[in-house]
């Protein structure tokens, strides 16, 4: 596990930036693993300023996207499809084709991550981006998921809801209570593993995450004994850091 320690959101959104740029250039048929959520919204900025300006072009690359909540339509605004599309997806030459989000209202949710999952185990990820939640979740694997476990439909921890409201006006009765979501194992399966975190708000779980031993009560930190796994942190989400 290798820590980088930088200043700010923007450092933070640049250097992420950076090696995912740096993975596509050097491998342009790249399988890449994607993150919602208020963290990586920098990063991609950075991406499609990268693509406008240098050109990195992403017609080879495919995208298998973290999670989905349940019950919204693809083209509801808080839907994961509509955030990826929205932040990164129209703006970059990406060929839709190869672009993967759970579907959240397919007739059969199991079903759906099932197939899923198959499609990664096809399509092996080379390199996984993930934030992490204020109680330690990596896409909705909440605390006390299995090390293994695969993409599935998983129930959001009043946590995660109340944490997620802000994006519904604020209205924990507006925020879905289930998701697909890859799982722990399907996480672990990537080559390489990116995981950013930004802000105060993230101190005490950084805390756990870096200084306390792996368990499946973090679920960041069954990541811990991954070949490849980089932690980006800005100072404010190092605060309660003991160095
Ligand atoms: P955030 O979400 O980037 O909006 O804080 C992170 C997460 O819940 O994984």
């Amino acid at each position: 596990m290798e820590v980088i320690k930088v200043k700010d959101y923007n450092e933070l959104s640049e250097i992420a930036a950076n090696i995912m740029i740096d993975a596509v250039t050097k491998k342009p048929n790249i399988t890449l693993g994607l993150a919602t959520g208020g963290t990586p919204v920098g990063l991609y900025e950075n991406l499609v300023k990268d693509y406008q300006n240098n050109g990195t072009s992403y017609k080879e690359v495919t995208t298998f996207n973290l999670d989905e909540y349940i019950g919204l339509e693809k083209t509801h605004d808080q839907s994961y499809s509509f955030f990826m599309h929205d932040n990164l997806f129209d703006h970059i030459d990406i060929t839709e084709e190869n672009v993967h989000v759970p579907c959240g209202t397919s007739a059969d949710h199991i079903q759906e991550a099932k197939n899923y999952e198959q499609l990664i185990d096809e399509n092996p990820i080379d390199f996984q981006l993930i934030g992490i939640g204020v109680n330690g979740h990596i896409g909705f694997n909440e605390p006390g998921t299995h090390i293994n476990s695969v993409t599935s439909v998983v129930q959001l921890t009043d946590s995660t809801i109340e944490a997620n409201a802000r994006y519904f006006e604020g209205n924990e009765q507006l925020v879905p209570t289930k998701a697909i979501s890859m799982g722990i194992g399907t996480i672990r399966n990537a080559k390489q593993i990116l995981l950013i975190i930004t802000g105060l708000s993230k101190a005490k779980i950084v805390k756990q995450l870096i200084e306390d031993p792996a368990s499946e009560d973090v679920p960041a930190s069954l990541l811990k004994d991954h070949p490849n796994f980089t932690i980006i942190i800005d100072e404010e989400a190092a605060s309660l850091l003991d160095k």
